[in-house]
């Protein structure tokens, strides 16, 4: 274990590298984290909840209206986790964050984290290289956000090019 135990949430947004997100989970629950995993329902096309829920320990959280959080899952996650991870993030999350949506439990947790904000981008190159999503980058890091990758290298829609997300051994080095 490089670090103490942190309390770590894991949200996993819906692109194709969300199935590395169990490496990650894996790897923070083996040097000791306590990690819990909330997931959007394009995630769970990409990466099975039962998964992570093995990998992490406890149950995943994919619903705001999730009744075992009375006050809401967003808030009673941001107030017991101390660092937040979204790996993969999508487009979509990017522009909801910078734009300051609520529309959903990652967005909306967002919102309500005060601790350490990891984001690792993942997608198409063209998308990486958009416009839209780069001023969404550069508003994230001016609201502190810390970004990890992407990387260049070869893309699920079958081209080399930047927009592949950091390495699972990369993202939990950068937050623990
Ligand atoms: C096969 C497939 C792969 C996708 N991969 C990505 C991706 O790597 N990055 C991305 O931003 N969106 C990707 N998308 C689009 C997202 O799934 C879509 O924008 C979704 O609304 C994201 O929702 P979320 O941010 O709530 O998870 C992909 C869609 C499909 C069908």
């Amino acid at each position: 274990m490089t670090s103490a135990s942190q309390k770590i949430i894991v949200a996993v947004t819906g692109g194709i590298a969300a199935y590395k997100s169990a490496s990650i989970v894996s790897r923070l629950a083996q040097a000791g984290h306590d990690v819990c995993v909330v997931m959007s329902p394009a995630a769970e096309q990409f990466v099975g909840a039962a998964a992570l829920t093995a990998l992490s320990g406890k149950p995943v959280v994919t619903d705001l209206f999730d009744p075992r959080f009375p006050l809401g899952a967003h808030i009673e996650l941001a107030r017991a986790y101390d660092t937040l991870c979204v790996a993969p993030a999508t487009a979509h999350f990017l522009s909801a964050a910078a734009n300051g949506h609520s529309n959903d439990l990652i967005s909306t947790l967002y919102l309500c984290f005060t601790g350490n904000v990891w984001v690792a981008p993942a997608m198409n190159c063209e998308m990486w290289e958009h416009a839209a999503v780069q001023r969404n980058v550069s508003q994230l890091e001016s609201d502190g956000v810390k970004m990890i990758g992407p990387e260049e290298g070869w893309l699920s829609c079958r081209v080399k090019g930047l927009g592949r997300m950091a390495e699972p051994d990369s993202i939990v080095a950068a937050i623990t």
